[in-house]
C-alpha cells in the first residue's frame, strides 16, 4: 500500500483527535469519524499535513451507520489499512443506582461499536491480506473501578474481543491489538473532583497524568511496520499505575 488510510473513531476531540494529528504527521490519510458532526468537520480542517483528512459523521453504535461510514471512507481514501476504535463514553454510577439505560449505552458505544467497525473492515482487510485494528480500552477494563461497572465491563470486553479477533484474522496478516490508557488529561477526566485527581496522582509512579499524545504514540507504533509481529496484545499506557 502506498498511501495508507486509517479510520479513527471518536476523532472529534480528546484522545481521538490527538491520534489523528499524530497519524497525519506520520503520513497517513485519515477518515475522522464522530457522532458530533460540526466538531468532526472542524477537527478534520484543523489537521496540518499533505494527506487527505475526511470528516465522517455517524454513530459507531448503529450497524447501518457504521457500514455507511466505512463505505464513505473507502470511496474517499481507497483501501483501508487500519482502524482505530477510539470512540467511547462513560455513564458512571454505583451498580445499586445505575439505570439499565446507562449500562446499555456504555456497552453499545464502547463494546458493540468496536465490534461493528471490526466486522465492517474485516472483509476489506482480508481481501487486501493486510490490516491493522487498534482498540482503545482502559486500565479500568483490567482493574475495575467502583462506580464504573458498565465502563469496566465494556473495556474488559474490548480486551477479550481483541484477543479473539487476533486469532481469527492473523492468517491474513491482519493484527488486532488494544491500548489500555490510565489517567489521561482530556475533557472526559477534566470534570473529576480535585480530590479524586489528587488521589489518582499519588498512585502514578511517573507522577503525572498521561497526555493524549502518550496514547497516540502507542497507536502509531501498533500501526507501524515495527509492530508487524505483535497481535492480540494490550499495551498499558498508564505511567505505571496498574501493575
Ligand atoms: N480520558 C481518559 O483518561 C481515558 C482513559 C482510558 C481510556 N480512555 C478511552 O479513550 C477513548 C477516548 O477518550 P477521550 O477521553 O478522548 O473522550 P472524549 O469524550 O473527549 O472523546 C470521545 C469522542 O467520541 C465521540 N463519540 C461518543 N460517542 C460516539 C458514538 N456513538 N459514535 C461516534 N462517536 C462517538 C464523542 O463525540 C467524542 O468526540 C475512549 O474510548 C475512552 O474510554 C480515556
Amino acid at each position: 500500500m502506498s498511501n495508507k488510510a486509517v479510520i479513527v473513531t471518536g476523532a472529534g476531540r480528546g484522545i481521538g483527535l490527538a491520534i489523528a494529528k499524530s497519524l497525519a504527521s506520520r503520513g497517513y490519510d485519515l477518515a475522522l469519524v464522530d457522532i458530533a458532526e460540526d466538531t468532526v468537520r472542524e477537527a478534520a480542517a484543523s489537521i496540518k499535513g499533505d494527506g487527505k483528512y475526511v470528516p465522517i459523521a455517524g454513530n459507531v453504535a448503529d450497524w447501518d451507520s457504521v457500514q455507511t461510514m466505512v463505505n464513505e471512507a473507502s470511496e474517499a481514501l481507497g483501501p483501508i489499512y487500519g482502524v482505530v476504535n477510539n470512540a467511547g463514553i462513560t455513564r458512571d454510577g454505583l451498580v445499586l443506582r445505575m439505570k439499565p439505560e446507562a449500562w446499555q449505552q456504555v456497552l453499545d458505544v464502547n463494546l458493540t461499536g468496536t465490534f461493528y467497525f471490526t466486522k465492517a473492515v474485516s472483509p476489506l482487510m482480508m481481501r487486501q491480506k493486510i490490516g491493522r485494528i487498534v482498540n482503545i480500552a482502559s486500565v479500568i477494563g483490567l482493574a475495575g473501578n467502583a462506580g464504573q461497572a458498565n465502563y469496566a465491563a465494556s473495556k474488559a470486553g474490548v480486551i477479550a474481543m481483541t484477543k479473539s479477533v487476533a486469532k481469527e484474522l492473523g492468517g491474513r496478516a491482519i493484527t488486532c491489538n488494544a491500548i489500555a490508557p490510565g489517567f489521561i488529561a482530556t475533557d472526559m477526566t477534566h470534570d473529576l473532583p480535585e480530590q479524586v485527581k489528587a488521589d489518582m496522582l499519588k498512585s502514578i509512579p511517573l507522577k503525572r497524568l498521561g497526555s493524549a499524545e502518550d496514547v497516540a504514540a502507542a497507536v502509531a507504533f501498533l500501526l507501524s511496520e515495527d509492530a508487524a509481529y505483535i497481535t492480540g496484545q494490550t499495551i498499558v499506557v498508564d505511567g505505571g499505575m496498574v501493575t
